[in-house]
Order: structure tokens, then sequence, then C-alpha cells
């Protein structure tokens, strides 16, 4: 099964969308690592939906319960089992889509490759609500890198084309942050919030939806962390974040504009900072060479589709009949999901890199350096 993630930490995601609950275990964080719980409640707060207008009007506590792993508010070195009760189900709104498919949602492929089994109902194990056991374990990863002052932060970089302004990482402050994080969308730039919510409520008065993209920065994580081939910063990052639905593409530092620039404008010079570290002038590289961190912010981008359930009507197919349908999809979806992504998107990046951070802790040990 696919619903497991990670070596030093390991994650395993299980639910569905309409089952009773939704859970995640996490194995393997370190005895002794204490959890904030309302800086948790807090983080899982930014995904829950309902909290604005561009959000379903589903709306469900998401309210961890953590039921092992943890005494009074300290890991025991047990695993962690967490999770979230579903209160708020309405599978009557999801019952055509076993036979009628939702185009770009997941209800064709689940039927086939579970033989009909699959419960499609609300998108089953492949809901983004899944997102939400997901950022438990990401709160928590995020949590321990914060104790070993590695900061992360994702914000919305474009909504259906409007570009946001990127923050400058060597001088973001606290109350940057959480400037960003109080506004409608949690983007850097004001003047582009405005644009997109225009640009999300144009699409739900179509009956439609958009997509965009996220940023996400990781600051203060030192040299050395990641493996080349298999273990890259890029292929744990990928992997976890292609965990989230609706992720479409991923690029790291300067990404696909790499491949238009000249050697001497893509490399990052490198030279000594007042710190006497070694530091790069640029960092075209998001953070990374080799695999391997640099040291400077680590940095890279999400294109996340337009929600695939639309309210206006769409063409598909019934599997029954093997007839071309109709379809009209009732029910509560976002018109863009990409502001609640945003938390979602850290958590994936603290869950791989948090994993990445321990194996360069044990070499640091082996060294005598820790
Ligand atoms: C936070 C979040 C919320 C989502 N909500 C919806 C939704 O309300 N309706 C919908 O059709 N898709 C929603 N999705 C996207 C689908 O879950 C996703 O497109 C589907 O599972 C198919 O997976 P794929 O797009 O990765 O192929 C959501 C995704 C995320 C990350």
């Amino acid at each position: 099964m696919g619903s497991t993630f990670g070596k030093n930490i390991k994650i395993s995601v299980a639910g569905q969308s309409h089952s009773s609950a939704m859970g995640v275990i996490i194995d393997g964080i370190p005895a002794g690592t204490k959890i904030d719980l309302d800086a948790l409640y807090g983080f899982l707060e930014r995904r829950a939906p309902g909290k604005n207008r561009f959000s379903t009007q589903r709306k469900e506590s998401d309210i961890p319960k953590i039921l092992s792993g943890v005494v009074d508010g300290v890991c025991c070195g047990a695993p962690l089992l967490a999770i979230i009760e579903n209160t708020n189900q309405r599978p009557s709104d999801y019952s055509q889509f076993a036979d009628i498919p939702r185009p770009s949602h997941a209800d064709y492929c689940a039927t086939k490759k579970y033989f009909g089994n699959a419960d499609i109902s609300g998108g089953g194990h492949f809901s983004g609500r899944l997102t939400a056991p997901l950022c438990i374990a990401g709160g928590i990863c995020k949590q321990i890198l914060a104790a070993y002052g590695i900061e992360i932060f994702a914000h919305v970089s474009e909504i259906h084309g409007v570009k946001a302004v990127s923050p400058d990482y060597g001088k973001i402050t606290a109350q940057d942050l959480s400037r960003i994080l109080n506004r409608e969308i949690p983007t850097a730039d004001e003047e582009a919030c405005k644009k997109m919510a225009d640009e999300i409520d144009k699409a739900r008065l179509e009956g439609d939806s958009v997509g965009g993209i996220i940023e996400c920065a990781v600051l203060g994580m030192p040299v050395g962390v990641g493996d080349p081939i298999f273990e890259r910063i890029e292929c744990a990052v990928s992997s976890a974040v292609f965990a989230i639905p609706a992720v479409r593409g991923i690029e790291f530092g300067n990404g696909f504009g790499s491949a238009a620039l000249y050697g001497s404008e893509n490399n990052d010079p490198f030279y000594i900072g007042e710190d006497g570290r070694v530091h790069t002038e640029t960092n075209n590289q998001g953070g990374m060479l080799g695999g391997i961190s640099t040291g400077e912010p680590i940095v890279f981008r999400v294109a996340v589709k337009p929600t695939p359930s639309i309210a206006k009507q769409q063409k598909s197919v019934s599997l029954s009949e093997n007839e071309n349908k109709v379809l009209k999809i009732e029910g509560r979806h976002d018109p863009c999901i990409v502001p609640r992504a945003v938390p979602v998107v850290e958590a994936a990046a603290a869950i791989a890199l948090l994993d990445l951070y321990l194996d360069r802790t044990k070499e640091l040990y082996m060294k005598g350096e820790n």
C-alpha cells in the first residue's frame, strides 16, 4: 500500500472522507519530545474547511484525538496514534460517482483498481480531507524541526495567473509571517491578494474552479542534510508533496526557469558572510546542491490544479451502461483549494525534511560533532 512514508520517522495515513474517523500513526518520534497541542490545533485550523467564502461549508472541528504515544504532552517512545472523527458526512452527495466518475477526480481509477470495492463517498481515501491526518504528522514534525531552529513556511504565490511578489527570505520577520497568515488568502503580496480573491470569486460564480502555485521556504536548515541519488532533498520533498492530492508539479529554486538561463546567470556565487560562514549571493538552486542542503533557504514551488468537482455540467460515462453521460455535481467543493493546501505543503516538507535531518544528526554523532 502507498499510504506509508519515511525511514527514521514512519508515517501511515488511514481513513476515508466519510469513514467514522481518519487517522495517522507516527513511529520514530524521539522519546521526550514535547508536543505543543495548542500550536498543533492552530496549525490544523489553517487547513480546515469552512473558514472563508472560498471554502466548502463542510464544517468539521478537525480536533485530533491523540490515543497513544504521548503522556502528559510528552512523547513516550511508543508510536503515536491520532485520529480525527468525521462528524459531518453527506454520503448521498457522492452516490453516483462509482458509476459516473467525476472528470479529473480519482473515482474512475479507484473503482477499477479496487475491483468495484472502493469507498468513493467524498473521494474516499483519495479525498483532500486525508490531508488532515497528514497535517497532524507534519505539524508535529514542524515543531521538532523548530526546536532545532528550522522553520518552514509556505504562502500562495499565484492563483489562476495572478502572481504575488515573493518575500525576501533573508529579511522576513515574525510580524511579516503573521500578516501573511491573517490575509484572506495567505500571500505575501497584499495587492495580489485582492486580485486573487476576485479570480476565485469569478470562478465560484460561474460554477467553476481555479488552481495556483504555493511557494515554500525552509529557513535555518544547516549545510549537509540530504544524500545523493535517491535520497536527495528534491526526491524526499517531492515524494511527500505528491502525497497531497491535486498537486501537479514541483520546482526547486529557479526550477524550469533555469533552463532558459546562461550558467553565468544561474550559478550562485559563494562568499564568506559576516558570520564567517560560506553563503551564496543568489539562491537560484533553492538551497541545495547535489541533493544536499547548502545552508541557504530551501525554496520550492508547488503547482495545484483547479478543484476537479465543479458545479458546471461535464462529460462523463456510465461504467455500468458503458454509455456517455452528462454529469452535474452537487455538494460542497472549494472553488480553489490552494489556500487550504498551504499548511499541507508545510506539513509534507516537514515530514520529508525531519526524516533527512535525523540522518544528519546520526552522521554528526558518529563524527563526534553533535
Ligand atoms: C485540501 C484539499 C481539499 C480538496 N478538496 C476537494 C474538493 O472539495 N473537491 C474535489 O473535487 N477535489 C478536492 N481536492 C482534490 C482531490 O482530492 C484530488 O484532485 C483527487 O483526489 C484526485 O487526485 P489528483 O488530482 O492528485 O489526481 C482537494 C485537495 C486538497 C489538497
